[in-house]
């Protein structure tokens, strides 16, 4: 049977402001219209990842950048140190590492129900009519899950909160502007497809296609993205086209198992999704990086962040004894695509710029076999940049053999960390300028 349309009630929210149109239970245990007290002191805290002030964390939701900011919402459950009693935090961000919590944004309509996976858009034109005066209006479209006296999982339905088939297990809405239309994503987790809808005033929304059975299947979809993104030349870093990105999780199932994310490249006509070619294709080659977002309001390379776990073992994370909260967000990347030989399509992902937050140079050596060594007692963060140059490599004969190792050791705990590059792997080695990483 066809489910040709969608309507959504009422879903504005405006900064830190609950959801409208829908009832809100508060635990008596969550403090509103301030941000939850935290302390980012603790030895186990990252200081450049965000990290929730307390309880825990999961996906990243509703993100977009306006004006300069990058807000972040997330997966939130302040009462607890597992998943569970979701809620959507709230940190805000200039330069995509330095976070300012916020008060929580959306509260579960009823004690038995969650706030699940959404996004953000802003609605510049007043296309949904909630904005009268306003052309920095924002519009959640999120999923909403009631669970049952056991709980088991119960119906699921969009995006405050209505929908005309309840039962569906469809979920995690990401909604884009495509030309004089808006376009949504949602995944049908169980039946591994992603179904794309359009609207023209984010309330009622109307089935466009379905882009079914691709990639790894794990036990569900979850969690799609549909961007729109540069292709840039591998040599000259200029854009010469501009393609869509469908980026899909997957739980569990992964290759390196638990969670991951896979992406595939393609043409989007504003209805219907195509790939470029058949291969899968994920976005690490390791097991932290899980429900990336990208952040609505982007122009240029397209900034994500993702949940820096797996839901293999991000229960038992010791942050959660320690020091009262789990899970931290990747650093920002910048991404876009590009052609190399021998693979062919692939997005390549930078560190965002990191210049607001970069020290003084501690150590550089020009080497070929060798070490270096930094005291780093003095930098507050502990997070350090190592930048590599290499040069004298015909990039033409590198082999899978052919790879960079870096070992990062402590003399202090014994510890060591070891990770590289290999010259003929996924990543395209670049060569010339690098496109820049700012929003701008
Ligand atoms: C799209 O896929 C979902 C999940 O399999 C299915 O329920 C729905 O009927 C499909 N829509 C159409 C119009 O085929
Ligand atoms: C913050 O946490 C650190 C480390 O756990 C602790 O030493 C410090 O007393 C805490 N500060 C406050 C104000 O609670
Ligand atoms: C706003 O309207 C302009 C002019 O019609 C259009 O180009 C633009 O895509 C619209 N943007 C949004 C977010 O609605
Ligand atoms: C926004 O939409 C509402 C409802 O259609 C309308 O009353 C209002 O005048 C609109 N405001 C602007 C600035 O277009
Ligand atoms: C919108 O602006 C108009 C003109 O300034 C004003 O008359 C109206 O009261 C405003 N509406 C709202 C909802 O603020
Ligand atoms: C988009 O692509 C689909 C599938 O190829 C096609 O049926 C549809 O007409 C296209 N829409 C536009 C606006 O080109
Ligand atoms: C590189 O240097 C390290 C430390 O001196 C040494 O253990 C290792 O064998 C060297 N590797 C090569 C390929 O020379
Ligand atoms: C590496 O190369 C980049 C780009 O040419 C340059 O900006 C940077 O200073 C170099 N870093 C080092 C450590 O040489
Ligand atoms: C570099 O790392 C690769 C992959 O782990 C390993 O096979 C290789 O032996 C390492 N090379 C050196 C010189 O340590």
């Amino acid at each position: 049977m066809l489910f040709p349309s969608l309507l959504l009630s009422a879903a504005a929210f405006a900064g830190a402001a609950a959801a409208q149109g829908v009832s809100t239970y508060v635990n008596p245990a969550v403090p509103t219209g301030t941000p939850i007290p935290a302390n980012y002191t603790g030895p186990l805290r990252p200081q450049v990842h965000y990290s929730p002030p307390t309880g825990f964390m999961n996906d990243p939701n509703g993100m977009f950048y306006l004006n300069g900011v990058f807000h972040l919402y997330y997966q939130y459950n302040p009462t607890g140190l597992g998943a569970g009693n979701q809620h959507w935090g709230h940190a805000t961000s200039k330069d995509g590492y330095t976070w300012e919590n916020q008060p929580i944004a959306l509260f579960p309509p009823e004690e038995k129900q969650y706030v699940f996976s959404g996004s953000v858009v802003v609605d510049a034109n007043n296309t949904s009519g909630f904005f009268p005066n306003q052309t920095n209006g924002v519009v959640a479209i999120f999923t909403l899950a009631l669970y049952n006296e056991d709980g088991s999982g119960g119906p699921q339905t969009q995006a405050i909160a209505y929908s005309p088939r309840r039962g569906l297990h469809f979920r995690d809405p990401k909604v884009i502007r495509y030309e004089d239309h808006w376009a949504m994503v949602v995944a049908y987790s169980q039946e591994f497809a992603v179904g794309i809808f359009t609207s023209t005033d984010l309330k009622k929304w109307t089935w466009a296609s379905n882009f079914t059975d691709h990639g790894l299947l794990g036990a569900q979809y979850e969690c799609p993205n549909l961007v729109k993104m540069p292709v840039r030349d591998r040599e000259s870093g200029e854009v010469v086209d501009e393609k869509y990105v469908i980026t899909l999780s997957v739980q569990p199932g992964a290759p390196l198992g638990g969670s991951t994310t896979q992406y595939f490249i393609g043409d989007f006509n504003g209805t219907h999704f195509s790939t470029l070619d058949a291969a899968t294709r994920v976005t690490d080659f390791a097991k932290d990086n899980y429900a990336a977002q990208f952040f609505y309001g982007v122009e240029g390379n397209q900034i994500s962040l993702g949940w820096a776990s797996n839901w293999q073992y991000t229960q038992q994370v010791p942050t959660g004894n320690n020091e009262g909260w789990r899970s931290a967000m990747t650093l920002p990347r910048a991404s876009y695509l590009t052609k190399a030989p021998r693979i062919g399509w692939t997005m390549v992902d930078e560190i965002y710029d990191t210049a607001p937050i970069l020290g003084d140079s501690l150590a550089t050596k020009t080497m070929g076999n060798g070490s270096v060594t930094v005291d780093y007692a003095d930098v507050a963060s502990n997070a350090l940049y190592i930048e590599a140059n290499v040069t004298g490599i015909d990039v033409a004969k590198a082999t899978s053999f052919s790879t960079l190792n870096l070992t990062f050791t402590s003399p202090a705990s014994g510890e060591s960390l070891r990770s590289g590059f290999y010259f003929g792997g996924r990543q395209p080695v670049l060569r010339g300028p690098r496109p820049a990483a700012r929003v701008r």
